[in-house]
């Protein structure tokens, strides 16, 4: 037993080596710099979800630093990725980033407030990934819906907040918390949502 739990440890860090430098630079980056990235596993789970896709048009509201962007790109060489991010220093980092992982061409980079950018978009998508302020998860979501093709998934990262939504959570985060539970509530009328309890809590939705 304990023989093949090693083995397995052996294996997932062998598999982490393995991965692309410019990957691990990311995350080393996120971690030094404080920039909130997905979690390994929301990225792996990311990452398998967009694989399965034959092509794939990817909307992502939140680029940070490029990391998720690139993890989804990674693999399928038919994934087209549509970014937005309001901070022009990661704007910056992303686009240095996207060049290094050789994804320029695939990847469309906006810089700007995506409750004003995404409503100009023309293009449907297959997917969708919302990962940016909390509070305005519900105006994310009400604005990219309409840009989701049928069958098409929106993926939420973060929408447990910590669990701060179940336990007691600091008076600042008050609004979040009420508007995240607000949006939560929203959901649970569509009966194609599913939240799963893991990385921060990710919620999906398939049109
Ligand atoms: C959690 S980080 C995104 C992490 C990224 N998806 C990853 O995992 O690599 C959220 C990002 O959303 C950006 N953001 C926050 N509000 C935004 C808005 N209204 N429009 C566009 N970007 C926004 C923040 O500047 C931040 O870089």
């Amino acid at each position: 037993m304990i023989d093949n739990l090693t083995k397995a440890n052996e294996y997932v860090i062998s598999k982490i080596i393995e991965k692309d430098k410019t990957i691990l630079e990311m995350e080393k980056y996120a971690v030094e710099h404080r920039v909130p990235i997905v979690t390994k596993e929301v990225a792996e789970y990311l990452k398998f979800m967009i694989n399965s896709y034959e092509s794939t048009n990817i909307l992502e509201i939140g680029t940070a630093i490029g990391y998720s962007g690139s993890v989804m790109l990674q693999g399928n060489t038919n994934v087209r990725l549509t970014t937005l991010e309001i901070d022009e220093n990661r704007y910056e980092e992303a686009k240095s980033n996207f060049e290094k992982m050789g994804f320029t061409n695939r990847v469309e980079q906006i810089l700007g407030d995506a409750l004003v950018e995404v409503p100009k978009l023309k293009k449907q998508y297959d997917f969708i990934f919302i990962d940016a302020a909390k509070g305005k998860y519900m105006n994310f979501y009400e604005d990219s819906y309409p840009l989701l093709k049928k069958g098409g998934i929106i993926f939420i990262d973060n929408i447990m907040f910590r669990g701060y939504l179940y336990e007691d959570y600091p008076k600042r985060f008050r609004t979040i918390v009420r508007k995240l539970n607000e949006f939560i509530e929203y959901l649970h009328q569509n009966e194609n949502f599913v939240l799963l309890p893991f990385g921060d809590g990710i919620g999906i939705v398939r049109k």
